[in-house]
């Protein structure tokens, strides 16, 4: 069977204005199988959005094949959720407007909206978010609120609920938790974790934060800028405690083979 997502060679280019072009990704390979967690991480400007836009289908790259399954899908789809760097909810939908938009749009054109039909699968979706809702700690008053009446952390955590609303096979986040204060960013590692284990949805998660890359992942890929994937490792599963977080010399350890793979200032953001 074909991996679930594979680059094979993968190049970005980007022409700039009055200056050669800036070469973003280049001879890029990298295999993604079904149900791992791959937390990417890497200076800011090597590529770590581009990359995600490409699995996701957004964009298309200039050298190289992006295959999900085997087969190269030039748009987005259903089958691939996304929380980009900076989300954005519709400000004039209320929760559960925002949460299940998406299938709604997806499914029924503007005149299957009138349909009875359309308002038994609203309800059926409606079920499904407030389930989702649930999940993530969000309570059902919430429901009713628009984004302007909800923290940075609620917001967030509807974003993540409209990606997942559609059961995606692949769930792509990037740097979804970098906003959020301490408390609620463990809080939602936490869950994101119970989730994954639970759907077996497979995720690539974009962090600057390498604890939070190594607590995350089941694997941990570093790019470089210009340079490609320059370090790619997996977490091994005896390393952790039962909390889920890696015992502490294993964690140390896990640092060290970033340090060495030339990444210093990734190991700064470790508490
Ligand atoms: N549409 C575009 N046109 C031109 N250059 C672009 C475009 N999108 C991204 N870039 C450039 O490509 C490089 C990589 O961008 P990308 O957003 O993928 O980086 P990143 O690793 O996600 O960075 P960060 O950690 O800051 O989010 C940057 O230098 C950026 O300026
Ligand atoms: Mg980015």
């Amino acid at each position: 069977m074909s991996a679930l997502i594979r680059l094979d060679k993968v190049g970005v280019t980007y022409p700039v204005h009055g200056h050669a072009s800036k070469v973003v990704l280049s001879e890029l390979d990298l295999q993604i199988e079904r149900g791992e967690f791959v937390a990417v991480c890497g200076q800011t400007g090597c590529g770590k959005s581009t990359m995600l836009r490409l699995i996701l289908g957004a964009e298309r790259p200039t050298e190289g094949r992006v295959l999900i399954e085997g087969e190269e899908l030039p748009r987005p789809d259903r089958h691939r959720g996304y929380v980009p760097q900076k989300y954005s909810l519709f400000p004039d939908k209320t929760v559960i407007d925002n949460i299940t938009f998406g299938p709604e749009m997806e499914e029924f054109s503007i005149f299957g909206r009138l349909t009875p039909k359309f308002f038994r699968r609203r309800a059926e979706l409606r079920e499904t978010a407030h389930g989702l809702m649930k999940q993530m700690g969000l309570d059902a008053p919430d429901a009713h609120k628009y984004p302007d009446q909800l923290s940075g952390g609620m917001q967030q955590r509807v974003a993540i609920a409209q990606a997942l609303v559609m059961r995606p096979k692949i769930l792509l986040m990037d740097e979804a938790f970098s906003a959020l204060d301490p408390a609620t960013r463990s809080g939602m590692q936490r869950l994101l974790r119970t989730l994954w284990a639970e759907s077996g949805t497979t995720i690539l998660f974009v962090t600057h934060n390498l604890n939070e890359a190594i607590y995350l992942g089941t694997r941990v890929v570093v790019l470089g800028p210009g340079q490609g994937i320059v370090s790619d490792f997996r977490v091994p599963s005896d390393c952790r405690a039962e909390s889920g977080y890696p015992r502490r010399e294993e964690l140390e350890r896990m640092v060290r083979m970033v340090e060495e793979a030339g990444e210093p200032q990734l190991a700064g953001s470790l508490s």
